[in-house]
């Protein structure tokens, strides 16, 4: 699908990844739907200077399935073409030591809200008989480390949901597309330090957001399913796959309690 004249919602596109999404797809004419925690005045600006055909706001918290409701109504008779959920937030550390809040509300944004958006918009595309959901996972869905126990988990249930849902749309118009992110260079990466480092050695591999918006931009206009990471963490994520008491044991070795 080409993103240029196409009406693009993008969730958490005030900084990181979704800004660099919402850069390129702006670069590309599109029209874009932000779904971000407040307005943003020189956001809208620095978007339209790009070449975006509109930029509106919807101010949405998306810990509160309130808010995303109310997206959902807002967006009602705006003709979606392409959904790109993106928000997210990182939990970390020791399972025992991880505050229940923080999990709480990691899943509500990583997993149960990505989900009703979704349901939300589908049936739209589903009668227009186009659509392109791209949902972003994490290399986490896959390779699993310790201290990364219940933001693995929310990133499977990403992969999981989005694996069943690209069936499901079969022969609908509307399909699907799974990103398996690896290190990006942004506030989530450097928290990654933050909250894993006293108990794991943290690979310190990452690329820019301009570079992966414009590996998602071909991932979308190519219709593939998937966007697998390249170079060494193409390997890690083989070798977790194909020969997973490899991958524990070299993980281990980089864990300690
Ligand atoms: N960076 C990486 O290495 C990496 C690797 C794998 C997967 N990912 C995934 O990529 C996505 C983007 O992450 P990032 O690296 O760009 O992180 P980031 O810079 O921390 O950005 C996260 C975005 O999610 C938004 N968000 C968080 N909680 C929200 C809430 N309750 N309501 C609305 N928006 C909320 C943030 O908004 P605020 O600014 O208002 O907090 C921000 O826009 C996430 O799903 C993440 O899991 C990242």
């Amino acid at each position: 699908m080409i993103i240029s004249k196409k009406h693009v919602v993008i969730t958490g596109a005030n900084r990181g990844i979704g800004l660099g999404i919402a850069k390129m797809c702006a670069q590309e004419g599109a029209h874009l739907h932000l779904a971000i925690r407040s307005q943003n005045p020189s956001l809208v600006k620095e978007l339209i200077d790009l070449g975006a055909a509109s930029v509106q706001i919807w101010e949405s918290d998306l810990s509160q399935a309130r808010d995303v409701e109310k997206l959902i109504l807002n967006l009602n008779d705006v003709p979606i073409d392409i959904l790109i959920n993106n928000a997210g937030q990182l939990t970390g550390g020791l399972l025992e030591n991880q505050p229940l809040d923080e999990i709480n509300s990691m899943f509500q944004v990583n997993v149960l809200s990505l989900i009703q958006l979704t349901r939300g918009l589908l049936p739209n595309m589903i009668r227009r008989g186009s659509g392109k959901i791209v949902n972003n996972a994490s290399v986490s869905a896959i390779m699993h480390f310790p201290c990364a126990s219940t933001y693995a988990a929310s990133k499977a249930a990403v992969l999981a949901f989005t694996d069943c849902l690209e069936i499901e749309l079969k022969e609908t118009g509307v399909s699907t597309l799974v990103l398996i992110t690896p290190g990006i260079k942004t506030r989530m990466f450097d928290d990654i330090d933050t909250k894993y480092s006293d108990h794991l050695e943290v690979p310190q591999d990452s690329i820019s957001t301009e570079e992966y918006a414009q590996q998602i931009k071909a991932a979308i206009f190519d219709d593939r399913s998937a966007l697998m990471p390249k170079g060494l963490t193409a390997i890690g994520l083989w070798v977790s796959k194909y020969l997973p008491a490899l991958f524990k044991f070299g993980t281990l070795r980089r864990f300690h309690r």
